[in-house]
């Protein structure tokens, strides 16, 4: 618990930006200033903070942002924010400027730098803003319906094609080391398969066998959705197209997932968790993560939420398959 009042907060976003931070930060903001408490921004993350890239933020200055994507604070990765040296110089910074709570809005790893400064007497509490939905403690995370909502119309477009040319896709997603987002396209996109970094074996005779028996039960397209810890989908690519025979292309979708108007959702969450931030400074809680956990909005101790393991939901997975390339196996219908 805090041994005093807090006075003035600030808030920074860090690591990959993602849609709906800016409904996050406009949340800390209004609900700070209603609170009584002066607010700063902090530009660029980490970086920012050991450049002292800080300004005073208004109600205004939060204006006419729920609605967009990106970050108006600016992102950034600090690789010399793991230094001791620079967590103790920022955590000097902080007290400088007046800083005695601070609401951090990214990922795991910017919850490792809340942790870090946490340690060195700063207040402070994680947002989990990130598409890739690898956060253990909570089952969600600002942005991913968003990114999944932009990739999922993506694929409908590229299936056109593929559909058109009687090809096969393979389509990459985002999500660092995390299948999420492939899990959730390929259900959305119906998708024949599916390899997430979680459980895929490397068998790319299985997927040669798949995209010949589909071609056989008459199918003009085969979805492959690849997340981006397999990667390597041009080799795949040039791989398959030599062993089937069937003209086989890559699209790697890339940052245009992370952008875009975040969804209802996401405007949604992220206000409850960014307003809940500032609660939990306010009660004089140091060191938390806010999360979603069964239809709550609950927060934990950084320690913990770091230490918690996030596993993909086999039920999901199991169910994925037998919609796609499986499917036949209980039906045997021939059909498509
Ligand atoms: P995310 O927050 O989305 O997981 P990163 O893993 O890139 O993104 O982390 C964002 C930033 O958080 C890093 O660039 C660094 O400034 C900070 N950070 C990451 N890990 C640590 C750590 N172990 N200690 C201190 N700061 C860290
Ligand atoms: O963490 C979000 C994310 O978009 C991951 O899905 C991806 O691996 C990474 O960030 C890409 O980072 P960068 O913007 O540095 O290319």
């Amino acid at each position: 618990m805090a041994d005093k009042k807090i006075k003035t907060i600030g808030v920074l976003t860090s690591g990959g930006d993602a849609p709906g931070m800016n409904a996050a930060i406009r949340a800390v903001v209004r609900r700070g200033l209603s609170n009584g408490l002066n607010v700063k921004g902090i530009y660029k993350g980490y970086n920012g903070l050991l450049n002292e890239e800080i300004i005073d933020m208004t109600a205004k200055d939060v204006s006419d942002t729920i609605e967009r994507g990106g970050t108006i604070l600016y992102t950034a990765r600090c690789l010399e924010f793991k230094t001791l040296e620079a967590q103790i110089r920022a955590a000097e910074i902080c007290r400088k400027h007046g800083i005695d709570g601070l609401v951090v809005i990214g990922g795991d790893g910017s919850f490792a730098g809340a942790q870090a400064l946490a340690a060195q007497g700063i207040n402070t509490i994680g947002v989990p803003g990130t598409i890739d939905l690898d956060i253990a403690c909570t089952e969600y995370t600002i942005g991913f319906d968003t990114a999944v909502n932009t990739a999922m119309e993506a694929i409908d477009k590229v299936r056109d094609t593929s559909t058109s040319h009687e090809r096969c896709s393979i389509i990459e997603v985002m999500g660092r080391h995390a299948g999420y987002i492939a899990l959730w396209c390929g259900i959305a996109n119906g998708a024949e398969d599916i390899l997430i970094p979680e459980n895929y074996d490397y068998d790319e005779q299985r997927l040669v066998n798949n995209i010949i028996d589909s071609r056989k039960k008459g199918k003009r397209h085969h979805i492959i959705i690849n997340a981006e810890g397999i990667g390597h989908s041009e080799a795949m690519a040039r791989r398959l197209e030599a062993a089937t025979g069937i003209e086989t292309r890559a699209t790697i979708l890339g940052h245009m997932q992370r952008g875009g108007s975040p969804t209802c959702k996401d405007r949604v969450y992220a206000s409850v968790m960014g307003a809940m931030a500032v609660d939990l400074l306010i009660q004089g809680k140091n060191c938390r993560v806010v999360g979603y956990r069964n239809g709550d909005f609950v927060d934990f101790d950084i320690n913990e939420a770091l230490a918690m393991q996030k596993k993909i939901p086999a039920y999901m997975q199991e169910v994925s398959d037998s919609l796609s390339h499986n499917y036949t196996k209980n039906t045997e219908d021939p059909e498509l």
